[in-house]
């Protein structure tokens, strides 16, 4: 059986790094993984490879950045030979990428049967690329692999087929149990001389740092628990531009205590969330990865795809407003809300779950 499995942007390598070792045991099973090469930076991209031990690309696409439908458009012309030469059996594609739903996109037209793991997650949200990027890729998935049992309940009020759902637990886990104690060598923290409490923060969806009314609220509520303790930035590209290109930049260069750095890889990423007296962020995977570090995250949006991480009591969604982020901090620190529980099949084991399931069923 042979299933191409696609990559594209730093949030993917963590999610088919644990799937392509799964494989191993599964001789039967002929994987091939594509890179579409939507991020391309050797700090967004190689570094992860080899930190995670992902194979080597057997075919990188190179189509790096552009508008929406340019980069769509690209990743679908550059995959459809791969597709058409390969011959798979299925497609696996995961997350809420572009490059998720171009090469999904490419294979159903292609009669190839299409895999997405983390289906199922909704925001709400349409003005959030993402979502609908989600929306499309699952209604045309055959296996739908689902983190959270809100991923599953969603896809069946969608009016997809039960028989197609399968809920196996959580990927992004996988990688972060299997390198916590190799990230525990991390030295991180005393490169930035960190042995107080501090935050950690990441920022970098178009609804927040694109727009600079929003990121200077966002700076307001930033420049007050910068007066407690630092705060460490590691900034996404997309947010480094979007500073320098306002004067926003200025105001962040005086904020002695906020500390911006270049992108940093996945282990010392894990050391510095793991110690950090809170995490700041828009990410999706972070919600995640803080619920099972048991560190408390205040989420800079208004609205959450992962609602399981605030359920267990490890996420608490604000969304930009100064006065919300202020009081979700102080609660925070106050150390209301106790230790989260464990959501459900979040153990390690997602990824073996998902090979199995295609090893008799594709
Ligand atoms: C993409 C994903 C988003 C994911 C995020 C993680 C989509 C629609 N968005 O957003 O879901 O959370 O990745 O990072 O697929 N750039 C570089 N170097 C790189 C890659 C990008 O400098 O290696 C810069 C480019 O200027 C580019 C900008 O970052 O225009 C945005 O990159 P893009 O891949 O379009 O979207 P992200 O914001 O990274």
């Amino acid at each position: 059986m042979r299933i191409i499995n696609v990559v594209g942007a730093r949030p993917n390598f963590m999610k088919i790094a644990p799937i392509m070792a799964a494989y191993g045991d599964h001789p039967s099973i002929e994987p091939l993984l594509v890179h579409t090469g939507q991020h391309y930076d050797e700090k967004m991209s190689d570094l992860f490879f080899r930190q995670l031990g992902i194979p080597e690309p057997d075919i990188n696409l190179e189509v790096g950045s552009a508008t929406h439908a340019v980069q769509t458009a690209e990743i679908m012309k550059a995959f459809e030979p791969v597709v058409t030469d390969y011959k798979p059996d299925a497609v696996l594609v995961v997350g809420d990428v572009n490059s998720t739903i171009a090469c999904g996109l490419v294979a159903v037209k292609l009669g190839v049967k299409l895999v997405h793991v983390e289906a199922g997650l909704r925001s709400g949200d349409r003005g959030m690329p993402e979502e609908i990027n989600r929306i499309l890729t699952d209604t045309i998935s055959d296996f739908l692999f689902v983190t959270e049992k809100s991923g599953r309940e969603n896809l069946l009020a969608e009016g997809v087929d039960e028989s197609k759902v399968f809920f196996v637990g959580n990927v992004m886990i996988d990688t972060l149990l299997r390198n916590k104690s190799k990230s525990d060598e991390s030295t991180i923290l005393d490169e930035f001389d960190l042995s107080g409490d501090y935050a950690a923060l990441t920022l970098h969806r178009p609804s927040n740092v694109d727009d600079p009314v929003v990121l200077g609220r966002l700076l307001d509520a930033l420049e007050v628990i910068q007066n407690d303790m630092p705060i460490i930035f590691p900034i996404h590209p997309r947010t480094r531009k979007n500073l320098e290109a306002s004067v926003l930049g200025e105001r962040v260069a005086k904020m002695a205590n906020l500390r911006l750095l270049d992108p940093i890889g996945y282990l010392d990423f894990l050391k510095l969330m793991s110690s950090a007296r809170l995490v700041l962020t828009d990410s999706g995977g972070i919600q995640e990865e803080t619920t099972i570090l048991k560190v408390p995250c205040i989420t800079l949006r208004e609205n959450t795809e992962r609602p399981i991480t605030v359920e267990v009591g490890s996420n608490t969604v604000v969304g930009t407003d100064v006065q919300k982020i202020l009081t979700a901090y102080r609660e925070t620190m106050s150390g209301a809300g106790g230790e989260p529980r464990t959501p459900e099949f979040w153990d390690g084991q997602a990824a073996r779950r998902i090979v199995k399931i295609l090893s008799e069923k594709v």
